[in-house]
Formats: C-alpha cells, sequence, structure tokens
C-alpha cells in the first residue's frame, strides 16, 4: 500500500546547486528558494555551512539566509559538518541543521577529509550544541547503495553507521543513493534491513540520484516499505562535487508527476514548480535535464 501524503524534502537550492559550474548570484538563490515555496514547498535546504574553498558555489550561505522571505510552517535546513560550520549557522540563527555521513571510509576521505570513526568526532560537539540551541538535526548517509571506490558496501555496515546517527540525537536519517546505482531490490533489502534493526520508516528518508533512471522506481518501492518523506531537486539538479558520477538528484517535478497521478498528496503545484526550472535554467544556461520538465514547459 502507498502513503495518502508525501512530504517532498527539496534540495536543490542545496543539493542542485553545489554542483554548478555557473556561479550563481546570491540574489538569484533566494528568489529560487521563495519560488519553491510559493509552489508549495515546506521544507527547502537552503544552503551548506562547509569551508567554502571545499564548496565555493556555497559560500554565500549567510548572504542568502538572510534574504529568504520566512513564510509560516516552512523549513530552511541547511547542512552543517563541524563547530566552525555550526558557529556560523548560529550566527544566521538557524533552527534546522543536517550533519551528513558516509557509509564508507573512502568516501568519508573524500567528502569529509576524515575517516568513517572519525566522522563522528567532528559531528558529536554539533549534535551537543544543537540540542542546547534547540535545533532539529538530520542526518545524511551518503554511498549507501555503492560507493564508486568500494564498490558494493555491505547493508550491514550501513544499518550500524546509520542507527549511529540516529542515536546520536538525528531525529531523522536521509539514505542517500549518492551515486545513483540503486535498483529497486535493493532499496527494498536495506529498507527492511533498518526495520529489523529496529528503525521505523517512520524515521527513514531517501535520497535518490537519478544517474541511471531508477530513482522513480527506487522511491516507489520505498513508499511501499512505508517511507513518507522523499528528497527531490527542483529540475534534476544536484550531485556532490566529491563523487564524479553523482549526477543530478531525483526531479521534484517527475517526483510530484507520479505522486500526481497516483493520487498521493504533496501539496505542491506542479505547473509552479516546471516554470521555476524553466526561469532556473535562463540562469545556469542549460535546459532542465528533467523529461516532465521539457514535456511540460511552455
Ligand atoms: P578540513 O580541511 O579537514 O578542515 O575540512 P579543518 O577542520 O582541518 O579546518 C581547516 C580550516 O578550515 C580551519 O581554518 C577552519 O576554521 C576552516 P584555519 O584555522 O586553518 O584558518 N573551516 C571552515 N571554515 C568555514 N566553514 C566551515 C569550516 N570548517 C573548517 N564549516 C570539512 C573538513 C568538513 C570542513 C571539509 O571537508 C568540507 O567542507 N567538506 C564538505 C564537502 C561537501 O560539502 N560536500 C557536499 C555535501 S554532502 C552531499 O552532497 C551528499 C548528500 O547530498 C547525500 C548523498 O547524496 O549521498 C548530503
Ligand atoms: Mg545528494
Amino acid at each position: 500500500a502507498l502513503p495518502d501524503r508525501v512530504t517532498i524534502w527539496e534540495v536543490g537550492p542545496r543539493d542542485g546547486l553545489q554542483n554548478e559550474a555557473t556561479v550563481v548570484p546570491a540574489a538569484v538563490k533566494t528568489a529560487f528558494i521563495d519560488r519553491l515555496v510559493a509552489a508549495g514547498h515546506t521544507i527547502v535546504e537552503a544552503t551548506s555551512f562547509v569551508h567554502p574553498k571545499w564548496v565555493p558555489q556555497l559560500a554565500d550561505a549567510a548572504e542568502v539566509l538572510a534574504g529568504i522571505t520566512r513564510a509560516e510552517g516552512v523549513a530552511f535546513p541547511v547542512l552543517v559538518p563541524n563547530d566552525r560550520g555550526m558557529d556560523r549557522a548560529i550566527e544566521c540563527g538557524v533552527t534546522d541543521i543536517a550533519v551528513f555521513a558516509s557509509a564508507t571510509e573512502a568516501f568519508a576521505q573524500k567528502n569529509l577529509n576524515r575517516g568513517l570513526e572519525s566522522q563522528f568526532e567532528m559531528f558529536e560537539p554539533v549534535m551537543a550544541r544543537a540540542q542546547a540551541e534547540g535545533m532539529r538535526v538530520r542526518g545524511y548517509l551518503s554511498m549507501v547503495f555503492g560507493d564508486q571506490w568500494e564498490g558494493d558496501v555491505d547493508p550491514a555496515q550501513v544499518v550500524t553507521v546509520g542507527r549511529r546517527l540516529l542515536d546520536l540525537g538525528c531525529h531523522q536519517l536521509s539514505l542517500g543513493d549518492t551515486i545513483g546505482v540503486a535498483t529497486a531490490g535493493h532499496v527494498r533489502a536495506v529498507l527492511r534491513a533498518f526495520a529489523d534493526a529496529g528503525v521505523g520508516m517512520d524515521r527513514i528518508a531517501v535520497h535518490f540520484h537519478d544517474t541511471y533512471g531508477q530513482a522513480l522506481a527506487n522511491t516507489v518501492v520505498a513508499l511501499e516499505e512505508g517511507v513518507t518523506v522523499v528528497d527531490a531537486s527542483t529540475g534534476g539538479l544536484g550531485g556532490c562535487p566529491y563523487a564524479e558520477s553523482a549526477t543530478g538528484n531525483l526531479a521534484t517535478e517527475d517526483l510530484v508527476w507520479m505522486l500526481d497521478g497516483l493520487g498521493v498528496h504533496t501539496g505542491v503545484d506542479l505547473a509552479a514548480l516546471v516554470d521555476t526550472s524553466t526561469w532556473m535554467a535562463g540562469h545556469l544556461g542549460r535546459p532542465s535535464p528533467s523529461r516532465v520538465v521539457r514535456a511540460l514547459a511552455g
């Protein structure tokens, strides 16, 4: 059975823009975020407080946050990897953050300059301060379904690292197919491994990159397993600069087209998203890779 309602965790301004060759001006980013809220989104991941040399595309995080039009009932989470990122987030009055861990040693090194174990030493003080500040913290886990350097990833290892994030105080765990290699049966197996370890699907979100065109099929399986929070990026932008084969996230338009067809409520207006992607494509100088956007764009 499918859920009646799905919450879309929109990651376009963060995952989408972190990997763009074009430097998008802060004013365009804030207009993008405002448009996503106007389209009905209630969670828009806005930016990252990571090292500006590691991700120059999001070096303007403070300026972007200051420019957003705040809206009742809308959250604007940001990525925070470490204490320095937390200082910057607190200065900006952030209330929702996400830490991001790797399920593999290789990607922990590439993305965080830490090991599988020492990444947690970086998150622990962030979690303690988040609790003191009353912030909500999401935990991302990357390379859940395969790693470009290590190949297959043992689901038992994924569950161990994922549970550690939850035990540290994350309210939700987003399972990342960073390089987009997951297929439907694999998704079902990993979700059941979490369920068998006592992690309810009400604490799990899925984060699919669409490299092999499997993101929608993978999403259906996740919904059948009881997941109700799905990450997506308007226009299908996205990718991690530290994972070479990462391409765009599942496009929010593709997701909404499917969920509308299934009668699953999202609260998000498809036409408004398509307009936004068309507008954004003008700023990026290239068309959206989403086939739904191409089909519906006037
Ligand atoms: P490091 O070089 O090990 O940093 O990077 P450090 O702790 O050794 O500090 C070195 C210097 O950097 C210090 O300055 C710090 O203050 C400064 P100094 O004392 O030398 O003058 N510094 C900072 N400055 C500003 N903001 C900060 C910050 N941190 C340190 N936050 C670090 C470690 C974690 C910072 C670095 O590796 C980093 O920024 N990594 C982030 C990479 C990233 O953003 N990747 C993309 C997001 S993850 C993703 O896309 C996957 C996801 O979508 C899910 C999926 O698809 O799987 C979430
Ligand atoms: Mg991602």
